[in-house]
């Protein structure tokens, strides 16, 4: 069986395949969108920025914006909730040369929660087309939102994404991604794909990036077919399997997906810890890199004994012995 992968737009951006890197808090920095890149993905997000962090000054900016030049095309993700400050920080990741201005209305954790942040505004739907009117306003690239399906799990007429959905398309936005699951939910049960079929049937000519339950390439063609999205999002399912984005092309093509030797594990894992080192030091390099290897301990075949040895990693060498002494075939 093959399957047609068909590419999408954010504005002016073409971008050939419909998986695509999500943004993800505390990994998808440089290092690992960079390898994520190597392995296909032809578009990705930061980790999502607070805007009052963007707007202290240059070397703070700098430090939690790593960019090199492959990095492209890429969405920086902001966090925020005042119009005027989501805008400056918009302004600021503009001239740093993100190509796109992702609006963080989904994420869950308490403290954005009680600072009226991120899932928040999926209350105050009248306050998010208010930012995202903003931030259009104020940058002359794309700007596209990060949505959930609702705060409450209750919910069941998603009032609040139908209003900022329809508010923020209005006012210009170029694409929006929805994580089907409630603020509520955070991150268990399963996300709901029949609602995503539902989003991309009401706006058939606009983009839609569907999010949640993407845990393998099968999986996101299988979220590609049964809901039209225009992309799917690459999240856990892309830790400890940068190797989904080339995967994905395979089933599409009809062949087997790339199954990663231990030699070729071995190597991309070497090549990630190089590449983070160089870009956080000696000292936060593994220490950094230690969450990443218990992500890609599940694709080794003893995965138990692999997890315990990177959660005991401090330095280079310790991590170069744990490869050593486990992926070698
Ligand atoms: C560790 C982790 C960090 C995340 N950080 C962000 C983030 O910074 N911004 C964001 O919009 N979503 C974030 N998400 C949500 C994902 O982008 C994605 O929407 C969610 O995990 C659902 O997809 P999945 O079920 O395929 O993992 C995060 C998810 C995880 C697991």
């Amino acid at each position: 069986m093959t399957f047609e992968l068909k590419p999408f737009r954010i504005g002016p951006i073409e971008i050939d395949l419909p998986l695509v890197l999500a943004a993800l808090a505390g990994y998808s920095d440089q290092p690992f969108r960079m390898l994520c890149r190597d392995m296909g993905a032809p578009f990705c997000a930061t980790e999502m920025l607070l805007d009052k962090s963007l707007l202290l000054n240059q070397k703070l900016r700098r430090r939690l914006v790593q960019l090199c030049d492959g990095d492209h095309p890429l969405a920086g993700q902001l966090i925020g909730g005042e119009p005027h400050e989501m805008a400056a920080a918009a302004v600021q990741l503009s001239e740093m040369g993100l190509d796109v201005i992702d609006l963080n209305f989904a994420c869950p954790v308490r403290k954005a929660l009680s600072r009226h942040r991120g899932g928040y505004l999926m209350k105050e739907p009248a306050r998010a087309i208010a930012i995202t009117q903003a931030v259009l306003a104020a940058v002359d690239r794309p700007v596209t939102l990060k949505l959930r399906k609702s705060f409450d799990e209750a919910d069941r007429d998603h009032a609040a994404l139908w209003q900022i959905a329809e508010g923020a398309f209005d006012a210009g936005a170029a694409a929006i991604c929805i994580h089907a699951r409630s603020v509520e939910a955070k991150y268990s049960g399963k996300a709901d794909w029949d609602l995503l079929a539902r989003v991309k049937q009401r706006f058939a000519d606009r983009v839609i990036i569907g999010s949640g339950d993407v845990r393998s390439a099968q999986a996101a063609i299988d979220m590609l077919a049964a809901t039209g999205v225009d992309a799917a999002t690459a999240a856990r399912g892309a830790l400890g399997n940068p190797w989904i984005f080339r995967q994905v092309r395979d089933l599409a093509a009809g062949r087997p997906p790339h199954e990663p030797s231990l030699a070729e594990q071995h190597e991309t894992l070497r090549r990630h810890f190089d590449h983070a080192v160089t870009v956080y030091g000696p000292k936060r390099g593994p220490r950094i890199m230690r969450k990443f290897g218990i992500r890609y301990a599940r694709t080794h075949p003893h995965p138990k004994a692999v997890r315990m040895a990177f959660v005991a990693v401090k330095t280079p060498d310790q991590w170069h012995t744990v490869l050593d002494r486990h992926y070698e075939q």
